[in-house]
């Protein structure tokens, strides 16, 4: 039993980790296969941050014994695995041979092993020093790559199972980073996405997040640096002042605001109010006009007044964010949240603030994409073929926007080149060559 085929859910972490998990395995003498049906062992490296995310897990896991006649093992990864580890197991109905938390991924081949033999087992110790510094990712094709420069998350905000799922925070050390980077140029790549839980957090030693920005902008042969997922509060001056400077830092930054009203914001322990993040934005702006600004928020949070969503709706409205992921809040096990408050915002009103936020969004993004009508911009192509049409171009430009362009024979993925944008619709920009 030697094959084996991960399948991903989550975060770019998750993606990052399924990367690392296919090192550890094909240095094991395990081979990575591209179908789930011609592994011998299967394993889903899952997400637990809201609650449709389990209940796909387990039908997954049904369908893959399901459509079976050789045998085949199923394993757990991800966050799923360090929170519902003792539901998988007492689980009779779903049948589950191993299981690794995100901190267990060397021990993989032992616990594959162990399983082979019939046993169940599991490893979800979560650590306080591991950064898989030492294992190269098999990198997924792509002109982008992924680097996670920390791991884990201190904050706690109260609606939100990460601590929990993947433990204390940790960095790696620059020099190892740098090192990856030098690495990646060397292999071709232009563009990497430095991670983290809380990757503005990062901190080794001396080194702060704006000392290491500036090492990895320095490594020549980077064009460009994108970087998530930040927290509002760790944005330090000297920070924007580098991204503003760095022509290959990327002018992106995701602020997560969560909620609009300043009561919600200090249940969810998000450490920030209304007008200290409008006050940042406008900080930001000041030093960085044209930067693409994206957040997260969640709606019906515990105790949450129609009156505070309008709240919500408002510093949408102020900010006019590029992006914004508008999200229901679901209760989960063992979060402050749960054991404290009750979630009493019913699902009809949940759904009704969702359809309306995401309809707002979508205005405001349409017009903030339509103002880039008739603009040069950079844009690094991505891959050959669009969901229309397989001849046409499809690439991001510096905010992390799909830009759709015609055919051209003497364009390749990897390519950094200028556009002129020529039509938007609220999800993508079209350009033409200039
Ligand atoms: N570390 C990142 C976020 C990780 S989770 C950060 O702080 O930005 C990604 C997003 O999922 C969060 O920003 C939040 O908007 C959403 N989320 C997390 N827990 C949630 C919950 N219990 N219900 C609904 N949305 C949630
Ligand atoms: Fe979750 Fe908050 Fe940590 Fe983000 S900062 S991972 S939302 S606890
Ligand atoms: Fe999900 Fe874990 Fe990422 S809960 S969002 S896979 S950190």
């Amino acid at each position: 039993m030697k094959k084996v085929f991960v399948e991903t859910y989550g975060c770019q972490m998750n993606v990052y980790d399924t990367e690392l998990v296919q090192t550890i395995l094909t240095k094991n003498g395990y081979e990575a296969v591209k179908e789930e049906t011609a592994a011998d062992i299967v394993m889903l490296n899952t997400c637990s941050v809201r609650d449709n995310a389990n209940r796909k897990i387990y039908n997954r896991v049904h369908e893959i014994r399901r459509g079976r006649k050789s045998p085949v093992l199923v394993g757990i990864l991800g966050c799923m695995a360090t929170n519902f580890k003792t539901d998988l197991l007492d689980n009779k109905a779903l049948k589950i041979d191993f299981i690794a938390g995100p901190d267990s991924y060397k021990h993989l081949p032992r616990l594959i092993s162990e399983a082979s033999g019939g046993e169940k087992t599991f490893d979800v110790t979560l650590s306080e020093f591991e950064t898989y510094s030492d294992i190269d990712p098999t990198r997924q094709t792509g002109p982008n790559a992924w680097i996670a420069i920390m791991r884990g998350c201190n904050n706690y905000c109260t609606f939100c199972v990460v601590p929990y799922t993947r433990g204390r925070e940790r960095s790696r050390s620059p020099e190892n980073i740098v090192e990856e980077v030098e690495r990646l140029v060397a292999n071709g790549y232009k563009q990497v996405t430095l991670l983290g839980q809380n990757v503005n957090s990062y901190s080794h030693e001396e080194t702060s997040f704006t000392n290491l920005m500036d090492k990895v902008s320095q490594v020549k042969g980077i064009e460009r640096i994108f970087f998530t997922s930040p927290h509002p509060k760790d944005f330090p001056t000297d920070l924007l002042k580098l991204m503003a400077e760095r022509d290959n830092i990327c002018k992106q930054i995701h602020m997560p605001l969560q909620a609009g009203s300043s009561r919600i914001l200090k249940k969810m322990n998000r450490t920030y109010t209304k007008e200290e993040f409008l006050g940042l934005v406008d900080h930001i702006r000041s030093i960085m006009p044209d930067v693409h600004l994206s957040t997260d928020i969640i709606l019906g949070f515990p105790t949450e007044t129609d009156e505070e969503y309008m709240e919500t709706e408002e510093v949408l409205k102020k900010v006019r964010f590029d992006t914004a992921f508008i999200f229901k809040y679901s209760e989960r096990p063992n979060t402050t949240a749960e054991r404290l408050f009750k979630d009493d915002v019913s699902e009809e009103q949940k759904k009704h603030r969702i359809i309306r936020l995401n309809a707002i969004q979508r205005d405001i993004r349409l017009e903030k994409n339509r103002e880039k009508i008739g603009k040069d911009q950079e844009i690094l192509v991505e891959k050959i073929g669009s969901r229309r049409d397989p001849n046409e171009i499809q690439a991001r430009n510096e905010g992390n926007t799909v830009v759709i362009l015609p055919s051209n024979k003497d364009i390749s993925v990897g390519d950094l080149v200028m556009v002129k944008i020529t039509d938007a619709t609220p999800d993508v920009l079209r350009g033409e060559f200039v």
